[in-house]
């Protein structure tokens, strides 16, 4: 039988092919994109330079070798590859259940191509039912949490967790996210609120689906 782990091995692995030599590789956050490292060390392919988008990653992308930028010093980012908690047709996505989602979505910001790399049971009609992360200044966890509350959601503390910005982390249920554009937006808009895991407006280029049959290259 194949595994949710399989499946995540395939696309880490299928993910390869975009990778471009001798360029600053972008390289996100989470359990696919470590096992894309390890197919990236196993590979041996030219990448000496990445920018990464948690300590987690770059401490691994650095124990195989490649030197982690600061982004600032880098001004073109051909492509970055990174997973995703959901994905629907529009290739919007939601993500940060690993909590890296503020540097997640700085790094696709600056990349030409994002490239998702996703187990089937990822790809979803509606986005929601997980639990969508919204990082927070920590002063401001309360009032962030009743302004999610009038916008009709369940907003949970992940209590002990603090990102890699010394920030918190709010993981809000029952969101109807019928147009991902705009609640990216409104939720954006709430004083304290650093960023939320909506990636809507700069959504996916590539999505790299696995499936039991194999994997599927989709474009949105
Ligand atoms: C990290 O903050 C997330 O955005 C990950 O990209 C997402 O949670 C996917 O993680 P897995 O690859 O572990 O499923």
């Amino acid at each position: 039988m194949t595994t949710q782990n399989d499946l995540k091995r395939l696309v880490a692995q299928a993910a390869l092919r975009f990778v471009q030599p001798g360029r600053v590789l972008g390289v996100g956050t989470g359990s696919t994109v470590d096992l894309f490292i390890d197919a990236l060390a196993a590979a041996r392919l030219d990448v000496k330079r990445a920018v990464s988008s948690s300590e987690r990653s770059t401490a691994k992308l650095r124990a195989i070798g490649i030197e982690v930028l600061d982004l600032n010093e880098v001004e073109d980012l051909p492509v970055y590859i990174d997973g995703a908690d959901e994905i629907d047709a529009g290739f919007h996505m939601i993500k940060g259940g690993g909590a890296a989602l503020t540097r997640e979505k700085i790094i696709a910001a600056v990349a030409q191509r994002f490239v998702c790399i996703a187990d089937a049971s990822k790809r979803v009609d509606v986005l929601g039912r997980f639990p969508l992360p919204v990082e927070v200044i920590p002063m401001a966890r309360a009032h962030v949490a009743r302004k999610l509350a009038k916008l009709g959601g369940e907003p949970r503390w992940r209590e002990g967790l603090v990102t890699d910005n010394g920030n918190v982390i709010l993981d809000v249920r029952g969101l109807a996210i019928a147009d991902p554009v705009a609640t990216e937006a409104r939720i954006n808009e709430i004083v304290g609120v650093v960023t939320n895991g909506l990636f809507a407006t700069r959504g996916a280029d590539v999505l790299l689906l696995g499936e039991a049959s194999g994997v599927r290259e989709l474009r949105p």
